[in-house]
């Protein structure tokens, strides 16, 4: 084997190692609801002052049940790359082939415990809005350039380590959260580990075929990509007043909406994009590849993360 294909073989023997089934992860599918679903450090609840502490938990758990939303959303457009990806190494690179094709299977599994999870926190906590058009958010992405689309999908996998090991996994968090939420994102991480390296070998590969013009722009796509996918999450944080409100029971004036509203956006963006923006080990691929990505992206992550 080649040194390339020997570091693809190690991910298939990792995957096939630390392997799971939606049933193990899920057990009962119950939620309890006397525990956070996300850290502080995501949710940010804390800092709203027009609602009481049992107001701030069921506005936490609602923020869990979009996270695994839009997770299920993103997930979509890696589906569909990874295939494409597979399908486009020859058979002599059969190994690479086989460690696409069980990425993109681990990914479509990820969906279905999402959406599983999805449907079992709906209902627990009642009706709640979510943000529509997975599909034509995956259109949109697979609009871009390959070098573009591996680059998103790294800086999203990068995220999902950082979140689990520095948010939901961070001392004095781990003890408040939902055993079984903890649990879906210790286990989505493990398998997400072997994606993140696929895609360095992807990235690669893509950016070797790609000429240095083509590699800024793929940084100026991703960066279209993401403050169109920010416009998502303000429709989110909007969808999200009418969910509490339902579920508290009582109706938030004007002033308490905007207050809750300014605060959820930047927390939105502060989950999906400071955060991913921000990973040491995505900015340094795009140091790696482009002369002037790098602060473009820094400059991007101050704002996604105010
Ligand atoms: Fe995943
Ligand atoms: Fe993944």
């Amino acid at each position: 084997m080649t040194t390339n294909e020997n570091s693809y073989q190690n991910c298939i023997d990792t995957s096939e190692r630390v392997a799971w089934t939606i049933e193990q992860v899920l057990g009962g599918g119950r939620f309890d609801l006397a525990r956070k679903f996300l850290p502080d450090t995501l949710a940010r609840v804390q800092g709203i002052s027009c609602l009481s502490e049992k107001e701030k938990l069921r506005l936490n758990q609602i923020r869990g049940l979009t996270y695994v939303h839009l997770f299920g959303f993103v997930e979509e457009f890696i589906i569909k790359e990874v295939l494409a990806l597979a399908a486009n190494h020859p058979i002599a690179r059969s190994v690479e082939r086989r460690a696409l094709l069980r990425f993109a299977e681990e990914e479509s599994k990820h969906q279905l415990l999402f959406e599983s999870a999805k449907q079992a926190l709906l209902a627990q906590l009642g009706e709640c809005g979510l943000v529509p058009g997975a599909s034509d958010v995956a259109g949109f992405v697979l609009s871009k350039s390959e070098l573009c689309v591996l680059l998103l999908t790294s800086m999203l996998e990068w995220m999902t380590q950082h979140h689990y090991i520095d948010m939901f996994s961070a001392g004095g968090e781990r003890e408040s959260l939902d055993p079984t939420f903890l649990q879906m994102f210790k286990s989505h991480w493990i398998e997400e580990a072997q994606h993140a390296k696929l895609d360095h070998l992807e990235i690669q590969r893509s950016a070797q075929a790609s000429s240095p013009e083509a590699r800024e722009a793929a940084i100026d796509e991703l960066l279209e990509i993401g403050g169109a996918f920010d416009g998502l999450l303000k429709a989110q944080a909007e969808l999200d007043l009418a969910s509490l409100e339902r579920a508290i029971g009582r109706t938030l004036s004007d002033q308490e909406q905007e207050e809750i509203l300014s605060v959820q956006h930047k927390a939105y963006r502060y989950t999906f994009l400071g955060t991913a923006l921000k990973h040491p080990k995505f900015v340094g691929q795009v140091v790696e590849l482009t002369r002037n990505g790098a602060g473009k992206i820094e400059q991007a992550a101050a704002v996604m993360s105010a």
